[in-house]
């Protein structure tokens, strides 16, 4: 916990984001004992509500999502430090009804939970009436996602951003970062002192990241649809994973340790030709399937529409630990099932010894990491089975989270609020590690603009994905992990 004082403002507070994560988080929090003492909240929307209408509001939708039981009372005091402000939040007179507002609160944090179209007009905003201004505490912006649309636009709204922002004041959300199974991979990595020598080339022979949901877009059509399955997961949620898996041991656990080891890995990654983008990566797109709409017939979506949701790529990464190991990445809508995966494949044991024996066919050893519905971590080998003969089966050790530690249900966003509170960026995107993302894609961005996928829809709902993600893999003579 914190004894500063923080308020913090929510500016599109009558949004989804709201009373799905951001009240469900800070209810988290004040369970825990974890916001500061003096903490205040303002949502500020278009909508005309008074502060009573809005904290009924957020009191209907909080039965509803609330991840954990909770005490009435926690809930009561986080209302009655809720206040609404109703105004438009590019106005510059209700931004100063704001300012006004905010009199008096030395330290507040700003969470952007608006169209991506408003991040820069906004912070403009904020910045004019001296809402920036760091003199009399701290000022922090939370900018959630998506991040730019592609390398040019996210160069765009950085430049934006920091005519008036300092890069330390710009928190850019990657909810992945808030999930405990992904810090858990530096724990594992840099904590143990096992894996690190043979986190390399010589004794890994590939890598996979399965994403997988069985949701199809919902109701979020209109935005999708401009957007796709690669710039949706892969360029923020999936390269933020990959780096922690990839990346050099920070010197020190700090943020700038961490965030410098992440950017030279992501900007390390192989920038794909046009001719690798058609033999590397693989673009699907739904259509009907177990009793389920195809992704034209989504609501909002373009009825011809080429947008991908699904994704399977090779990508490398050109530096002296990884030079040679493909990482196989992968994502989804209307998968059969909700996965995240990721997992580390190692070379063989020689077989040669076995050669005479009923166990010439040696399992490599994978070890996964079970990011989500399932969490935890899973290493197998080769054992004998019991008997005469040398007969070897593939067992597995395992540690859950669920066994281990008891941990209640969270929405993910708990610790991103908590460290935006206390000022530790470590999990948030820097300018330069989002460009990087982006930078890694745009070759692909590039020739799907071009080269519009002529044979959507190319997998049912349901299914694994279309048949050329397996070929991609299998023409390296490797498979999909089964998740
Ligand atoms: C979001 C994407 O960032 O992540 C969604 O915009 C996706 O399309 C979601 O469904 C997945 O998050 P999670 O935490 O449910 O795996």
């Amino acid at each position: 916990m914190t004894d500063a004082p923080c308020t913090l403002v929510i500016l599109g507070a009558s949004g989804d984001l709201t009373k799905r994560l951001l009240m469900p988080s800070l209810l988290n929090l004040q369970e825990e004992g974890h916001l500061p003492q003096q903490f205040k909240l303002i949502g500020m929307a278009k909508d005309a509500m008074t502060q009573e209408q809005f904290q009924n509001h957020l009191g209907e939708c909080i039965g509803q999502f609330a991840t954990r039981t909770f005490k009435p009372e926690n809930w009561q005091r986080l209302l009655q430090a809720t206040d609404y402000l109703s105004g438009d939040l590019t106005s510059p007179d209700d931004i100063r009804r704001l300012a006004k507002m905010l009199e008096g609160s030395p330290n507040v944090l700003f969470y952007l939970a608006v169209a991506p179209s408003l991040f820069g007009p906004i912070a403009d905003q904020l910045a004019a009436v001296g809402l920036n201004s760091e003199e009399g505490g701290w000022r922090r912006l939370i900018v959630e996602k998506p991040f730019g649309h592609d390398l040019k636009s996210a160069q765009e709204l950085n430049a934006r951003l920091q005519a008036h922002w300092k890069e330390s004041q710009l928190y850019r959300i990657d909810h992945y970062l808030g999930k405990e199974t992904v810090q858990n991979i530096l724990a594992f990595r840099f904590a143990n002192g096992l894996f690190e020598p043979i986190w390399n080339r010589k004794y890994i022979d590939h890598v996979q990241l399965t994403v997988a949901e069985t949701v199809g877009v919902e109701t979020r059509g209109k935005f999708y649809d401009k957007t796709g399955a690669l710039r949706d997961m892969v360029q923020n949620h999936m390269f933020q994973m990959l780096a922690y898996i990839a990346m050099d041991p920070p010197n020190t656990f700090r943020a700038q340790a961490i965030r410098d080891r992440k950017m030279e890995l992501i900007s390390a990654i192989h920038t794909l030709s046009p001719e690798e983008v058609r033999r590397w990566v693989v673009r699907g797109q739904y259509g009907p399937g177990d009793s389920l709409p195809g992704y034209r017939q989504e609501e909002y979506v373009d009825k011809n529409s080429v947008t991908e949701t699904f994704v399977a790529a090779q990508f490398h990464i050109d530096n002296w630990r990884w030079a040679g190991v493909p990482f196989f990445l992968r994502t989804g809508k209307r998968l059969p099932k909700k996965t995240a995966v990721l997992s580390i494949h190692f070379l063989p044991a020689p077989s040669i010894l076995w050669r005479d024996t009923p166990a010439h066919n040696l399992k490599p050893n994978e070890l996964l990491f079970h990011i989500q519905p399932d969490q935890g971590v899973e290493l197998s080998f080769e054992a004998k089975v019991p008997g005469p003969s040398m007969d070897l089966q593939t067992v597995t050790m395992r540690f859950s989270y669920e066994q281990a530690f008891e941990v209640g249900r969270g929405t993910g966003y708990e610790t991103l609020l908590y460290d935006a509170i206390r000022g530790d960026e470590t999990l948030f995107s820097r300018a330069d590690v989002v460009e990087a993302g982006w930078a890694a894609i745009q070759p692909i961005l590039d020739v799907w603009q071009a080269e519009p996928a002529g044979n959507f829809p190319n997998y049912s709902a349901g299914s694994w994905g279309p048949a050329e993600a397996d070929t991609l893999i299998r023409e390296t003579h490797r498979e999909w992990l089964n998740p």
